[in-house]
């Protein structure tokens, strides 16, 4: 467990409204068996059906944060399809928060995706800009608040900012969560992890929680995505100390990331891609989607033959987003 105290209203709720922790499941395959892998899947995606994956595990502590700090309203960031802003709005409804979502997009209106739309149901204020006006707030961490009421004319008093993706240290100790999770339920620390990479949290937070003995793979959805290697390393400095409260140091830290397993870039699908996925999802009892779970599956049935050392213990982590495949 990490030390950041858990505001314990906050923390009832958490258990009357999420299914926590995620299951466990073993994948069998007998590809894996003459391997001699053991390989899981943990499951996030049943975590909530609209506050599911890796957005559950990254809003936790900025949430908790929020209630520390007194904060009535949330305000964050996204794109019209972004499963962060859906979940966001989600969990403002369910924890007792007004919620205002920064859409990338000037173009756009409420009724421009399903996201949108469904955020707006759930009370979220949502304020459509220009992409540079975007950046603007985005990128400047210092007098954030003063330059999003100014670009926006919002209210901002009592409120905290999430980054866009949820992605920030606070995410991180929330995805560490999910590892000891899965060390109590595996009896100890897997050989391999494999996660999607989309801004980068989800794996940081793992490598932060994580030591040498798991090799963390992350499979990066985005084309030209070497950048989030330094996303990474500034998530892991700004963290220092993980949930264990053990001091990162770059000597205990064992990751890789698939770069080029994108299949043309972010939401973009191969035929092999589609293929692939309608397979595996008529073969099992659960099913992934192409943007962020079926791209990693993929790329780990294409390489695990290569990467993984035979008699090992692997776990896919399932980040949700199951609308997408809709
Ligand atoms: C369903 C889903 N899976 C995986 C990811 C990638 O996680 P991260 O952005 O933390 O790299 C995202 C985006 O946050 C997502 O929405």
């Amino acid at each position: 467990m990490n030390d950041i105290p858990v505001n314990s209203a906050f923390s009832e709720r958490i258990y009357q409204i999420l299914s926590l922790p995620s299951p466990l499941q073993k994948l069998e395959d007998a590809l894996f068996v003459a391997n001699g892998l053991k390989v899981f899947v943990k499951r996030d995606d049943l975590i909530h059906p609209e506050i599911s994956g890796n957005k559950w595990r990254k809003l936790k502590y900025n949430l908790n944060d929020a209630k520390n700090q007194g904060a009535e309203q949330i305000i964050t960031f996204g794109g019209a399809y972004s499963n962060h802003i859906y979940a966001t709005a989600a969990a403002g409804k369910y924890f007792g928060f007004k919620t205002v979502g920064i859409i990338r997009g000037d173009e756009l209106n409420e009724k421009s995706s399903e996201t949108l739309r469904f955020a707006s149901e759930c009370g979220m204020k949502l304020h459509f800009v220009t992409r540079t006006e975007y950046r603007d707030m985005r990128e400047n961490p210092q007098n954030q608040l003063s330059i999003i009421h100014e670009l926006t004319g919002l209210d901002i008093n009592n409120s905290k900012v999430i980054p866009e993706g949820g992605t920030n240290h606070l995410a991180l100790a929330g995805v560490g969560e999910m590892f000891e999770e899965i060390i109590y339920q595996l009896g100890s620390a897997p050989d391999y992890i494999f996660c999607p990479v989309g801004t980068a949290g989800t794996i940081s937070g793992i490598i932060a929680n994580s030591d040498k003995k798991t090799k963390v793979i992350g499979v990066c959805v985005l084309k030209n995505g070497q950048y989030l290697f330094n996303e990474i390393d500034t998530l892991l400095k700004n963290t220092s100390v993980s949930n264990a409260g053990r001091i990162l140091n770059p000597a205990n830290i064992n990751f890789e990331v698939l770069w080029n397993e994108h299949h043309g870039g972010y939401a973009k699908k191969t035929l092999e891609l589609i293929e692939f996925i309608s397979k595996f999802n008529a073969e099992h009892d659960f099913s992934i989607e192409p943007i962020y779970s079926g791209k990693m599956f993929f790329a780990f049935y294409k390489y695990f033959s290569s990467l993984i050392e035979a008699n090992s213990k692997v776990v896919l982590i399932h980040t949700g987003g199951l609308r997408n495949l809709f």
